[in-house]
């Protein structure tokens, strides 16, 4: 992403340059050109409408240009590659806990492989912070109640500055830590003697899930009071209301800890709230957990894929 991001700033920084000579250029010419002169007096000028139109559409026409170039940056930016590798952070004042798929937490450090796509699922347990790391040209704010995303593909093996871009308190400018890019096989060492890992995200998830309960009514027929969470992460999702919003991470958080908010059509409003009952770590857990039951290859195509067979509580889920 980095060259990009250079490059239109370079594009930018030289247009506003030329810009700027111009416009001082001329307003040296004009006045020594234009300057009062004995015996010469001052012609009105009606103007030109081909002039106007001209200074008016050159300029649009460049600040499409911008616009475009930057709105194709900021939407790939946005959007993670299918099958990136997934590292939750929690932000918190003033460290960045990060935990990986695999299970390693690391604290103020992440570790990743060279050339390999890197999600990042972010949230704050308490203030806004700011997820930075200026080799990457990143930058995304890290925000209590909810989750944000970005995304890197680190292309040099190296050890890069991680900052916290927004002010959260005393400590903030303490609030630093590195990305450390490693060779694949060196990765794989990292992985294997690194952090005591105690299972997956996902499996921590899975236990939790039970131990929790949520495994009573989440069943994996149709006989539970919830829905069967097998297989509908990232599809639509139709609401009780009539609505269809997506299932995507944000969607699952909010419906663990205020399950009224958004009700699966087909299901009564019985699910408990569990808003201060489990912490952000377990959140990303459960998260991971009910992630890991759809996994990618199943439902790729988001469009009029298999409905789910005969699973009445459903509905239509595709709409
Ligand atoms: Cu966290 Cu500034």
């Amino acid at each position: 992403m980095a060259g990009n991001v250079d490059a239109l700033y370079i594009f930018l920084t030289v247009v506003s340059a030329l810009m700027c000579v111009l416009v001082f250029t001329l307003v040296v010419v004009f006045a020594a050109r234009f300057r009062r002169r004995k015996g010469v007096r001052a012609e009105q000028i009606e103007g030109s409408l081909p002039l106007e139109i001209t200074w008016s559409v050159l300029p649009l026409g460049v600040f499409f240009v911008f616009f475009a170039w930057g709105a194709w940056i900021y939407f790939s930016e946005r959007t993670p590659p299918q099958g990136a590798s997934e590292v939750y952070v929690v932000g918190k004042q003033w460290m960045w806990k990060l935990e990986h798929a695999e299970g390693q937490r690391e604290i103020n450090q992440l570790h990743v492989p060279v050339g390999r796509d890197i999600k990042l699922i972010m949230t704050s347990q308490d203030v806004i912070h700011s997820f930075y790391v200026p080799a990457f040209r990143i930058k995304q704010d890290v925000l209590p109640g909810r989750y944000t995303t970005t995304w890197f593909r680190a292309t040099k093996p190296g050890t890069y500055h991680l900052f916290c871009a927004e002010y959260c308190g005393t400590q903030h400018s303490g609030m630093i830590g590195s990305v450390v890019v490693m060779e694949p096989a060196e990765y794989q060492a990292w992985l294997g003697g690194g952090g005591a890992t105690t299972g997956s995200l996902a499996s921590n998830g899975q236990a939790l899930f039970t131990q929790l309960g949520c495994a009573t009514c989440h069943r994996t027929d149709t006989q539970g009071r919830g829905p069967n969470l097998v297989g509908t992460f990232g599809k639509p999702v139709l609401l009780e209301d009539g609505r269809t919003v997506m299932e995507d991470e944000n969607y699952v958080r909010e419906s663990i800890l205020v399950p009224t908010a958004k009700v699966v059509s087909g299901f009564k409003p019985v699910m408990p709230a569990f808003q201060g009952m489990v912490s952000e770590e377990q959140l990303n857990a459960l998260v991971a957990y009910i992630k890991s039951l759809s996994p990618p290859s199943a439902g790729a195509a988001n469009t009029a894929s298999v409905a789910p067979s005969g699973e009445k509580p459903h509905g239509p889920e595709v709409h």
